[in-house]
């Protein structure tokens, strides 16, 4: 943990978060020759342990890889050219490459992106403090916003010329902004999902998207010997109410084949409820104040978006820290949140409709259903409708 006494009182730029979006900012700024402070309220075993999504397009590992954070990820994450969605006992293979021109995707869990960029910045000796909670940020209407936080029993400031929020849905930035300044576009989904990492093979080479009358389920991965599961239920579901015979019950039917398919079973090591919600924050700049990643925007995981979205957010505002650096020109800051925005809400979209599509609201109607099946059977019938989902799932060129 970094001591008070070497962290600096006034920096560039200060991040608030050292989750994805603020780790790779940071590190995508020190490449950049950009000075920046990171500030992490957890400590940072609790933020490399906590388990979230696991897939990554092209443009997040182009932007690992530009900063020197891929070499294990080169090493150890599994590329897919698909994904196999299951239905009324049917199968149906989305194949990316043949449906994109070549795009696939890399399966490479969240929790080792943060370790790898988390090393690679205190190797270098870059100021990231755990344990170190923003209280506020005050001046978000000056040239110098300050950014007030408690470390090690100590209350500090860091004066900065910038503060971005990647401080996640629920974080202090967003909340220096006038209330008035912004606009919030939100939808809660009427249920949840759980995980589950259970350490067996997986029974597939690559993830499965299953609609079933009983819910949705995802056969999703970490390693060829650790499975990452989930199944959709209730808002409030208590993890405890599902020993693991139940959860492998569950996922048997719901990811049943009329042919017949068998899934593995082992030990389950890590059970969560995850509630869904669709959110956007306009614009995601106040002045000296940016917002990326989940402090600005959240998708439901259907669609394998927030790791991703959260990195094209930060790749877009280190291009534009980088030209102030280099010529004093702010245009690229000045567009950040329109170019950020466009690729959010198409990201936003394909979220939503990947969510509603596969997964039955308990009180939707046989109308909703039958459309549901429809649209699945689109997908299997038109290779437009698969391009669709193949491009959007793979990762877009927007901005
Ligand atoms: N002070 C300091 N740190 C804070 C504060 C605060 N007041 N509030 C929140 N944080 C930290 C959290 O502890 C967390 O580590 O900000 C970080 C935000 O990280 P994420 O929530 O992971 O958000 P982001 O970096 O945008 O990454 C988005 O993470 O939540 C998933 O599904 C999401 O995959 C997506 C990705
Ligand atoms: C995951 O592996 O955690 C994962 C994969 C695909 C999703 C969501 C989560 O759509």
């Amino acid at each position: 943990m970094t001591d008070t006494a070497t962290l600096p009182e006034r920096t560039t730029v200060g991040i608030v978060g050292a989750g994805p979006a603020g780790l790779l900012l940071a590190r995508l700024l020190h490449r950049a020759g950009v000075d920046c402070v990171v500030l992490e309220s957890r400590d940072r075993a609790y933020v490399e342990q906590r388990q979230r999504a696991g897939i990554l397009e092209q443009g997040t590992v182009d932007a690992l890889r530009s900063c020197g954070a891929a070499d294990r990820l080169d090493r150890e994450s599994l590329v897919h050219d698909g994904v196999e969605l299951r239905w009324d006992g049917r199968a149906h293979r989305i194949d990316f490459p043949a449906l994109t021109g070549g795009r696939r995707v890399w399966v490479y869990a969240q929790t080792e992106v943060v370790k790898d960029l988390i090393a690679l910045q205190l190797a270098d000796g870059a100021p990231l403090a755990f344990e170190a909670e923003v209280s506020r940020v005050s001046g978000a209407d000056t040239d110098r916003p300050v950014v007030h936080y408690r470390h090690l029993g100590r209350e500090r400031t860091l004066a900065c010329d910038y503060v971005v929020g990647c401080d996640g849905f629920h974080g202090v930035v967003r909340r220096a902004i006038p209330q008035q300044e912004l606009r919030s576009y939100e939808r809660v989904y009427p249920y949840s999902w759980l995980g589950v990492l259970a350490d067996v093979a997986p029974s597939s080479e690559e993830l499965v998207y299953a609609h079933s009358p009983r819910g949705f389920a995802l056969l999703s991965m970490r390693s060829p010997t650790v499975s990452r599961l989930y199944l959709q239920v209730p808002n409030g579901e208590d993890p405890a109410d599902w020993p693991d015979g139940r959860i492998w019950d569950e996922l048997d039917a719901r990811l049943a084949l009329d042919g017949g398919w068998s899934l593995k079973r082992g030990p389950i090591t890590s059970k969560a409820v995850l509630p869904m919600r669709s959110h956007v924050t306009e614009p995601m700049r106040f002045g000296r104040i940016l917002l990326a990643g989940d402090a600005a925007h959240i998708v439901p995981p259907t669609g394998a978006k927030g790791l991703n979205l959260a990195a094209a957010d930060v790749v877009v505002l280190a291009r534009a820290f980088a030209a102030l650096r280099a010529s004093g020109s702010t245009d690229l800051l000045d567009a950040y949140s329109d170019t950020c925005l466009r690729r959010v809400w198409r990201a936003e979209h394909f979220s939503w409709f990947m969510t509603t599509t596969l997964h039955t609201d308990p009180e939707q109607s046989a109308f909703r259903t039958r459309l549901q099946l429809s649209q699945l059977d689109r997908i299997a019938s038109s290779r437009h409708a698969a391009a669709e989902l193949a491009e959007n799932y793979a990762g877009l060129d927007i901005g």
